[in-house]
C-alpha cells in the first residue's frame, strides 16, 4: 500500500526547536522515502487558542518560513495553508453531525482546560471543544494513511479513527482508517526548564533566530548547582538532551567523558551552541533569504493550495454524495 503521510502545525507562536525537531524534521525524512507527502499550517486551529489577528498572521509566516528553511521541496510534496482548502470546514461540519458529545467530552485538550471549581463551560469555546473533529477532517479529507504526531496528539488520532469508522459503518467505505507514527517515548524535547519544550510554558529555544539569540537561550538552560571539576550526570540532563538530539554517538560519548571529568556548565553549554549553531546555521541562512521576499511564500502557498483541491475537491463530492447532499434525481 502506498503511504500518504500528513501532518500540520498549528499556527500560535513562533517555530522553536521542539517543533524542529518533533514535526519538521521527522515529517521531512519521512516524505524522503515516501510517494505523498502532506504538510501543512493549521491556522483555523489557532482560533480556537488566540484571538489577536495580528500574532496569528506572524506565526503563519513564522511556521511556513520554518518548514521551507529546513528542507521542505514543494515540488515533492503538497504545502498549503489549511484555510485555503474550503473543504476541510465543510467536512469538518459532516462529522459534527456523526460525532457524540460524549466522545468530545473525553479529549485531553478540552478536560485541561475545565474549571474544577465553579462554571465548568468557563473558558470553553465551541472551537476548543469540537477541536478533535476539525483535525479529524484535516486528515480525513485526503485519505491519509499515516500521521506523525506528537504524544500528546495520540488521543486525537484515536478520536480520527473512531470518526472514520463510524461515518464508514453509516454511509458506506469512503476512509481508510489513518495510523498514527509516534515517536519514542523518551524523545520528548526539553525545553530551558527541562519540562517539554512548549510555547505555554514560556521555556523555548526559537528555530529561526539569529546567533545571538540562540547563545542567550542556551544560556538559560536551567542546570544544577555542580562546580566546574564536580563529576556530572547527563542522565535527566536537558543540555545533554539537547545534545543528543543533534550530535552523532561518537561526540555523544565525547560529551559523556567530559561530564565524568566535571566540565563546567559554562562550558558545556558553549559546547552545545557551537553544534547546534552549525546545525542551525543553513536553516537560519535560508530562512533570512526567504523572509526578503514574503511574495515567494504566498505564491508558492497558493500553488500548493491549487496542486491539494482537485483531491479534496473529488473527495468531498464523494462524501457529499454517501450522506445524501447532491443533485436532485
Ligand atoms: N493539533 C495539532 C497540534 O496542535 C496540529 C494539527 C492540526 C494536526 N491538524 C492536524 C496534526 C492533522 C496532524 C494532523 O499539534
Amino acid at each position: 500500500m502506498n503511504k500518504r503521510i500528513l501532518t500540520g502545525i498549528t499556527t500560535t507562536g513562533t517555530p522553536h526547536i521542539g517543533n524542529y525537531l518533533g514535526a519538521i524534521k521527522p515529517g521531512l525524512d519521512l516524505a524522503k522515502e515516501n510517494e505523498e507527502s502532506f504538510f501543512f499550517l493549521a491556522d483555523y486551529h489557532s482560533l480556537i487558542k488566540t484571538q489577536d489577528a495580528k500574532k496569528i498572521q506572524s506565526s503563519v509566516t513564522e511556521v511556513a518560513l520554518a518548514w521551507l528553511s529546513s528542507g521542505l521541496d514543494v515540488n515533492k510534496s503538497f504545502f498549503y495553508r489549511q484555510s485555503d482548502i474550503k473543504e476541510i470546514p465543510e467536512l469538518s461540519w459532516i462529522l459534527s453531525c456523526i460525532t457524540s458529545k460524549g466522545l468530545m467530552n473525553r479529549a485531553h485538550a478540552y478536560k485541561a482546560v475545565i474549571s474544577n471549581k465553579g462554571d465548568a463551560d468557563k473558558g470553553i469555546s465551541m472551537g476548543l471543544f469540537s477541536y478533535p473533529i476539525l483535525m479529524a477532517a484535516d486528515i480525513l479529507i485526503f485519505n491519509s494513511t499515516h500521521v506523525p504526531v506528537g504524544h500528546d496528539q495520540l488521543q486525537h488520532l484515536e478520536m480520527t479513527r473512531d470518526i472514520a469508522i463510524r461515518f464508514n459503518h453509516l454511509f458506506g467505505p469512503v476512509f481508510k482508517i489513518p495510523e498514527a507514527i509516534v515517536q519514542a517515548k523518551g524523545s520528548t524535547v526539553p525545553g530551558l526548564d527541562g519540562r517539554k519544550m512548549s510555547k505555554s510554558y514560556n521555556n523555548i529555544i526559537p528555530l529561526l533566530s539569529d546567533e545571538k539569540t540562540l547563545k542567550k537561550s542556551i544560556s538559560r538552560i536551567i542546570t544544577n548547582s555542580l562546580e566546574p571539576g564536580d563529576p556530572k550526570d547527563p542522565n535527566n540532563c536537558s543540555l545533554y538532551k539537547l545534545y543528543t538530539s543533534f550530535s552523532t554517538k561518537e561526540q555523544q560519548l565525547e560529551f559523556e567523558n567530559e561530564y565524568a571529568e566535571g566540565i563546567s556548565w559554562g562550558d558545556a553549554k558553549k559546547k552545545l551552541f557551537v553544534l547546534m549553531n552549525d546545525k542551525l546555521s543553513p536553516i537560519r541562512e535560508k530562512y533570512f533569504e526567504l523572509q526578503k521576499n514574503k511574495n515567494f511564500v504566498n505564491d508558492l502557498l497558493d500553488m500548493g493550495a491549487k496542486k491539494v483541491k482537485p483531491i479534496s475537491n473529488e473527495m468531498l463530492e464523494k462524501i457529499r454524495e454517501f450522506v445524501g447532499i447532491h443533485n436532485i434525481r
